[in-house]
């Protein structure tokens, strides 16, 4: 490492367990092995664009390893390419990108780390392009993220999806009911696939696999014949039907992902109970999967990419993103990250497992 004095970190993207332990862990690892400055982003690009910054010293990011969201803040709609902005009382979208650089270079930051998700890798893969030294770390709950084999925010809100598929099992068993989880992941079905393993789900239904619904009935009124009178079907946000559409819950102009999913599970419940005569019930899980403390598992992991982070600063290697790989810490070029969803292989052995201990996928084959 020569020369690098003063690093910015930013989180970017919605918000998952785990961001608060990579602040702590670079910014550490930064101040006290390579005597270099940090400097914290406020609500992520928006902060760079704002110039809303703010020393980070150790002492600061003491006692956050636990805590869940992030103190820096975020924002899923922040883009410096395409920024909102109002002009005769109409919101258009400017090219903000010289100011983000101007910023950069006043704040005479020679690297930022961008703590985010696909939609923060490809913004800072265009910043890349501008001269800008970026280093990312890879965050979301939905697994989704090109080039790592996890990302951290993940095993958090498995768990915390798994621990709610458990507890509606009692409650369907109680009132023999066909109970529906939903849960997060936008396209990919990590999330949906990893919590209805753990949770024993009956019938699990990701955007991979487009559902047949007679199969799904199929799969509810045997269990109801052989006297298993209740059923759990975890079912991703981002499932369909085989012909149907994704169910949208809200658009949002100004957000690069314009489309917000979620409201399958209650469709798809009313169309079970108009099928098979059974009361079914659903539960949408929403943003409790993002939100307190991370697990043990992400607080390591979200060390060693905030570590791993500080870690290539400190070799020199810049534009990379830290990632896992088997059970190493490795680096990827972010140019190869960008704009490209990681889902779930049909052949994923997960998909196989759950096959095997007679999951149902709601399909009659895959
Ligand atoms: O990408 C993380 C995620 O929680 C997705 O699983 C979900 O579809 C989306 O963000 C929800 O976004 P918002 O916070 O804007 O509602």
């Amino acid at each position: 490492m020569s020369g690098i004095k003063r690093v910015g970190v930013l989180t970017g993207g919605g918000d998952c367990p785990g961001l608060n332990a990579v602040i702590r862990a670079v910014t550490k690892s930064l101040i006290t092995r390579y005597n270099i400055d940090v400097i914290g982003i406020e609500d992520g690009f928006d902060g760079l664009i704002e110039n809303r910054t703010r020393p980070l010293h150790y002492d600061d990011v003491s006692g956050i390893l636990q805590t869940g969201g992030t103190i820096l803040g975020t924002s899923n709609k922040a883009n410096p390419f395409k920024h909102p902005y109002i002009r005769d009382g109409k919101t258009v979208c400017i090219d903000c990108s010289d100011k983000v650089i101007r910023n950069v270079n006043d704040l005479e930051l020679d690297i930022l780390v961008c703590i985010g998700g696909d939609g923060t890798m490809g913004i800072a893969k265009k910043l890349i392009d501008r001269g800008i030294n970026i280093i990312g770390v890879p965050k979301t709950i939905d697994n989704d993220l090109y080039g790592t084999d996890i990302t951290f925010g993940y095993d958090t809100a498995v768990s915390i999806a798994a621990e709610a598929v458990d507890r509606i099992h009692t409650t369907a068993q109680s009132h023999h009911r066909v109970m529906l989880v939903e849960i997060m992941g936008r396209y990919a079905g990590w999330l949906t696939l990893g919590a209805g393993i753990a949770g024993g789900a009956d019938i699990i239904l990701i955007p991979e696999i487009d559902y047949d619904l007679d199969a799904i009935c199929k799969v509810v009124e045997k269990r109801s014949k052989k006297g298993r009178r209740f059923s759990i079907i975890a079912v991703a946000e981002g499932a369909k039907e085989k012909g149907g559409e994704l169910t949208i819950s809200r658009y949002i102009k100004d957000s690069p992902d314009k489309f917000r999913l979620g409201g399958i599970s209650v469709n798809l419940g009313n169309e079970i109970e108009d099928r098979t005569g059974l009361e079914t019930r659903a539960t949408i899980l929403g943003h409790l999967q993002r939100g307190g403390t991370p697990t043990a598992y992400d607080r390591i992991l979200s060390t060693r990419y905030g570590v791993g982070a500080a870690d290539l600063i400190g070799k020199g290697i810049l534009n990379h993103m830290v990632a896992l790989q088997g059970n190493k810490i490795v680096s990827v070029p972010i140019e190869q990250i960008g704009g490209k969803t990681r889902t779930v292989p049909l052949h994923d052995e997960l998909i196989n497992a759950a096959l095997e201990v007679g999951t149902s996928l709601g399909v009659e084959e895959i």
